[in-house]
C-alpha cells in the first residue's frame, strides 16, 4: 500500500512563520508536524508520495536531511491545484487502494482498522472519522446502516450539521477515484469530488482517540499538549541548569541556565533562554533567543526571533522577518 500526503497548502493561518517555511515543518512536541502525522502509518507502507506546491523545495531538502522510514517521492505543482488537483497531479503510480493523508492533523487514527473496514465493506473508499463538538470548520458525515456515509457536508452551520462525526483527514480510496478529478485546474476533493462518490459506497470508520487540526496557532498549541499528554513528545528533558516541571522537548544544544520552564514547551536547536526568563505552552524554533527575565506564554516563535530582556510575549505568532 502507498500513501499520498497533501502538503501543498499555503498555511495562511500560521503566518508569518509560513512565509519562510511550509506549515508541515513547524515543530511541536519534539519534531515537525509532518513527522507526527506520519507516525500513524504502518511500517510496511511501500512508498509515501507528497503532493507538494508551496515551499516544495524547502520540504524536499528537509526530507533529504531527515529521512523517513519509508521510500518517499515528491510531486510538486507548478500552480496550486487544491486538494483534488494535487491528488490528480501526484496520482500516477499509486497503489490500489491507497491511503490519503492531510498533513496538518494531529490524531490517534487506527489505520490498520481503517484498512480492514475498507477490505470488508468494499465500495470506493473509507474515511476515518473523529467526533468533535464544534463541526463548523470541518466536513461532516451523515452515517447510515453499516456505517455507510449517506451525506457529506463541508463546513455546515450547526443547524445543518448531520452529526458530530467529521472527516479526520486520513482515508483510503480505490485508485479509480483519481480519474474522477478533472485535470489541469484547481479542484477541491472534499466539496467537488467526494459527494459524487457516495453512491458507489464510501464508509466511515469512527476513531475515538484524540484529534486536532493543527492549522491555527491555538489549535497547534493544543495539538502539542495532546501529544505530550499521550506520551508522544519523547522523554521530557529540561535543559541543563533550568528548572520546572515539564513536559518539555528540548534539543541537546539549548542553553537555558537559570531559566524556568512551565508545561508543554518545545525548544529547538540553538535556542537560548536568559537567566530568570520563563517559557510555557509555547514553541520556540531554531535559534530563538529570550532575554533575561523575559516571559513567553502561548506563543509560537519562528527561527531566530529575539525577545529582549524583560520582554513579555503572550498569545503571539512571531517571525524574525516580521519584527521591527
Ligand atoms: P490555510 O491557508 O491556513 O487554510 O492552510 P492550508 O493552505 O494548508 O489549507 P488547509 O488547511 O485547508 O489544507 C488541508 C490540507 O490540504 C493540508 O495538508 C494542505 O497542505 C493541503 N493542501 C491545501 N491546498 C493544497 C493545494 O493546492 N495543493 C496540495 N497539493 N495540497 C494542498
Amino acid at each position: 500500500m502507498k500513501a499520498l500526503v497533501l502538503v501543498g497548502g499555503f498555511g495562511t493561518r500560521l503566518r508569518p512563520i509560513t512565509y519562510s517555511l511550509p506549515k508541515q515543518l513547524i515543530p511541536l512536541a519534539g519534531k515537525p508536524m509532518l513527522y507526527h502525522v506520519l507516525d500513524q502509518l504502518p511500517a510496511d507502507i511501500e512508498e509515501v508520495v507528497f503532493a507538494s506546491g508551496y515551499k516544495a523545495d524547502v520540504l524536499e531538502r528537509y526530507l533529504k536531511e531527515h529521512p523517513l522510514r519509508w521510500p518517499t517521492r515528491t510531486v510538486p505543482e507548478a500552480t496550486p491545484l487544491g486538494t483534488g488537483g494535487g491528488m490528480r497531479n501526484a496520482g500516477a503510480g499509486l497503489s490500489d487502494p491507497f491511503l490519503l493523508l492531510n498533513s496538518d492533523v494531529i490524531a490517534e487514527i487506527d489505520v490498520p482498522g481503517l484498512i480492514r473496514l475498507h477490505a470488508e465493506r468494499g465500495g470506493v473508499g473509507a474515511l476515518s472519522l473523529s467526533e468533535v463538538e464544534d463541526t463548523r470548520p470541518y466536513g461532516v458525515a451523515a452515517l447510515g446502516p453499516r456505517d455507510r456515509i449517506e451525506r457529506f457536508v463541508e463546513k455546515p452551520t450547526p443547524e445543518a450539521a448531520p452529526s458530530h462525526w467529521i472527516n479526520a483527514g486520513l482515508s483510503i480510496w480505490r485508485r479509480t477515484v483519481i480519474d474522477r478529478i478533472p485535470e489541469g485546474r484547481a479542484v477541491s476533493w472534499e466539496t467537488e469530488i467526494v459527494p459524487g462518490l457516495l453512491s458507489e459506497g464510501v464508509f466511515g470508520y469512527r476513531c475515538p482517540g484524540f484529534w486536532e487540526d493543527a492549522g491555527t496557532p491555538e489549535r497547534l498549541l493544543h495539538a502539542q499538549r495532546l501529544l505530550f499528554d499521550a506520551g508522544r513528545g519523547g522523554p521530557s528533558r529540561l535543559p541543563p541548569g533550568s528548572s520546572g516541571q515539564g513536559p518539555v522537548a528540548s534539543a541537546p544544544t539549548v542553553r537555558a541556565s537559570g531559566a524556568r520552564l512551565g508545561a508543554y514547551v518545545h525548544l529547538d536547536s540553538g535556542v537560548a533562554l536568559g537567566a530568570g526568563s520563563f517559557v510555557e505552552d509555547s514553541i520556540l524554533m531554531e535559534g530563538v533567543e529570550v532575554g533575561p527575565n523575559a516571559s513567553v506564554r502561548r506563543a509560537i516563535l519562528g527561527p531566530g526571533v529575539r525577545i529582549p530582556e524583560g520582554g513579555l510575549v503572550e498569545g503571539h505568532v512571531l517571525a524574525r522577518e516580521s519584527l521591527p
